[in-house]
């Protein structure tokens, strides 16, 4: 049931403030964490998370935060790459694995790769009965509901949920945050619903956007940090939606090669909240500026303030706790890809040659 929406994709991003708080109360209790107690990182130097598509790009953003504040070492791997490199997983590995539906088959084979090897066996599944819950010897649901649309964005964000509280445990019991560092970090989040309502709320602006973006043949989407695995995001939600040719790249990279590609045709989506890499991301959009490439920019007032100077638009969105900026950023790059999609004309809920779920290798 669609609710009154076009499309269960457009009701899915809507439903993400919801199922984000819902998830969010699950998993913490009176200001502190309420993670199971299987859910233990003593003993684990390393962590590596395993997945495909979207949900891989969330293990990506997961690794800044495991890394900046738990200062934990974490490996990220496509499942497919994963599985048939018989990669060495020494003593202290945590192994974790992400998966909406639970049943991606080069994800479940590479769960089984590592369910000798590794100290752990985790899994981060929408599906709480599949495959990849059941084998895994803890498997936390992620609380999303029902995902339809082929294309994943309720699984994405509440995926970094999860990632963020548990990289927020680990940081705890490693020594690494104290008791007031977790209580703000867990009141920043519960900000987050209510962040993304009113990036919900400005859907229209957006909107427009996706109409010019239908025009364009290929487009870039560029992030530093964190924001690096939304840019990849990005592109992928645009490909798989509108069948417009994208990439996402870290900005750093832009002049290694991509900036050949700009010219005043090609769009280019840069995600730079105002955070501590906000002057090198913007130097590299000035870059794009400097040879007529379309900036579109998407950051906070305070970006804005200081960069929007002739880019094509800017989205301003409202100002994120740094940590928490992959999540809120995750809307606009959906409804960008949504908006362009229904501007072209694409089977929005079930794009051409794409399954929900690939239980084929
Ligand atoms: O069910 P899974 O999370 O294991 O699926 C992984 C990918 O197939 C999935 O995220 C895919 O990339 C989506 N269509 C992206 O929107």
């Amino acid at each position: 049931d669609k609710a009154g929406y076009k499309h269960f994709m457009a009701k899915e991003i809507a439903e993400q403030p919801v199922v984000l708080a819902d998830a969010l109360r699950h998993y913490t209790r009176s200001g502190a964490l309420n993670l199971p107690d299987g859910l233990d990182f003593t003993g684990i130097e390393r962590i590596t998370m395993v997945a495909c598509g979207t949900a891989y790009y969330a293990c990506l953003v997961a690794k800044y935060w495991f890394e900046q504040i738990a200062r934990l070492p974490v490996e990220v791997d496509v499942a497919s790459e994963f599985r048939y490199r018989e990669p060495p997983i020494p003593g202290g590995t945590a192994s974790l694995f992400v998966s909406q539906s639970g049943e991606t088959a080069d994800t479940l084979a590479a769960l089984r790769y590592c369910r000798d090897k590794a100290d752990r066996v985790w899994s981060l599944v929408n599906v709480p009965t599949s495959s990849i819950a059941r084998e895994a010897d803890l498997a936390l649901p992620i609380l999303a509901g029902v995902e339809v649309s082929v294309a994943s964005t309720k699984a994405f964000t509440n995926q970094l949920l999860l990632l963020a509280l548990m990289a927020l445990k680990a940081a705890s019991q490693r020594g690494h945050l104290d008791a007031a560092g977790l209580a703000q970090a867990l009141d920043d989040m519960r900000r987050l619903p209510g962040l993304m309502n009113q990036v919900l709320t400005n859907e229209a602006r957006i909107e427009r956007l996706g109409d010019r973006l239908a025009e364009a043949q290929d487009v870039l989407f560029l992030g530093r940090g964190a924001l690096y695995p939304l840019a990849l995001e990005g592109a992928l939600k645009l490909k798989e939606l509108s069948y417009i040719h994208a990439e996402g790249y870290a900005s750093g990279e832009l002049k290694h090669g991509p900036i050949a590609l700009i010219d005043r045709n090609v769009p280019v989506v840069v995600f730079a909240p105002h955070d501590g890499l906000f002057e090198k991301t913007v130097s590299n959009m000035q870059e794009v500026m400097a040879r007529h490439g379309q900036v579109i920019l998407v950051t906070d007032p305070e970006g804005a303030r200081l960069a929007q100077e002739g880019t094509a638009a800017t989205l301003i969105l409202p100002e994120a706790p740094s940590l928490l900026a992959p999540i809120l950023y995750a809307v606009p790059a959906q409804l960008l890809a949504y908006h362009t999609a229904v501007a072209k004309g694409t089977d929005v809920d079930q794009p051409r040659n794409l399954a929900k779920s690939v239980t084929v290798e």
